[in-house]
């Protein structure tokens, strides 16, 4: 165990003792002194779910940088780059394009950036506000803890927040069709949808409200709202017709 007032990191918890990993293979992980603690959580918010020591992965990663271990992507590309792209694609057809990152956060602060960028690069300067479900989790960067609809967590960080808006969860138990979630989408995009530059949510949650994903009726309901606003785009308008 490290104890945090012995140690120079600053850790998230000051007053835990922490166990010091030396190890991990498949879903159990060893200390430094020999004990085998079964990672339940896999790495926290699911984000080791390949499994702890697969040796596969430490290899590739190991050769790739014996060859090169870093270049500035504005301004170089890599074989093994281009053909993870191409890959990525070949599983989700509706993505025209792929941009690496280092993270969750810096992924949903580039998505937010890009929507941005869209509305103005089109004139509509007016659109810089999301929509998204509340009770989520998009990252720890200020952007992204904006997006997250969790008054909580936001409440110390909320003079750098911008203001974006929030639809309730359709939970089973408060909202089993989705209907509430897009009567309230309906009222937004009412109120602020000239505003309105993108939707943005987990379509699983994960940390926040563990593998949550909307009923069928709400993504159904939200194609449809995204029809109208392209229609609307298309017939040259800035504002949605509803
Ligand atoms: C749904 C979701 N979005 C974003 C993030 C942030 O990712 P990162 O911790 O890599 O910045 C996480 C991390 O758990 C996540 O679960």
């Amino acid at each position: 165990m490290i104890r945090t007032d012995g140690s120079a990191v600053f850790y998230r918890f000051l007053d835990l003792p922490y166990p010091s990993i030396e190890s991990g293979d498949g879903v159990w992980l060893t200390t430094v002194d020999g004990r085998q603690i079964l990672d339940a959580c896999s790495g926290g918010a699911m984000v080791a779910c390949l499994g702890h020591g697969v040796r596969e992965l430490a290899a590739a990663a190991s050769e790739q940088a014996e060859k090169i271990s870093y270049f500035y992507n504005h301004h170089f590309t890599s074989e093994p780059q281009e053909r993870l792209a191409d890959r990525l694609l070949g599983k989700t057809p509706e993505m025209a394009r792929v941009r690496f990152v280092s993270g969750g956060s810096e992924a949903n602060e580039t998505a937010l950036q890009l929507a941005r960028l869209y509305h103005v690069e089109r004139g509509d300067t007016d659109r810089w506000r999301v929509i998204s479900p509340a009770q989520a989790y998009h990252g720890a960067s200020m952007g992204t803890l904006a997006l997250n609809g969790r008054p909580a967590v936001q409440e110390p960080y909320t003079p750098y927040l911008a203001s974006h808006l929030h639809l309730p969860p359709s939970t089973w138990r408060f909202d089993p069709t989705g209907e509430a979630a897009l009567a309230e989408l309906d009222r937004l995009l009412e109120r602020h949808g000239g505003e309105v530059a993108a939707f943005f949510c987990e379509p699983v949650s994960a940390a926040a409200l563990p593998a949550y994903s909307p009923p069928e009726r709400f993504w159904l309901g939200l194609a449809e709202r995204r029809r109208t606003f392209a229609i609307a785009h298309a017939l040259g308008g800035s504002k949605p017709t509803s």
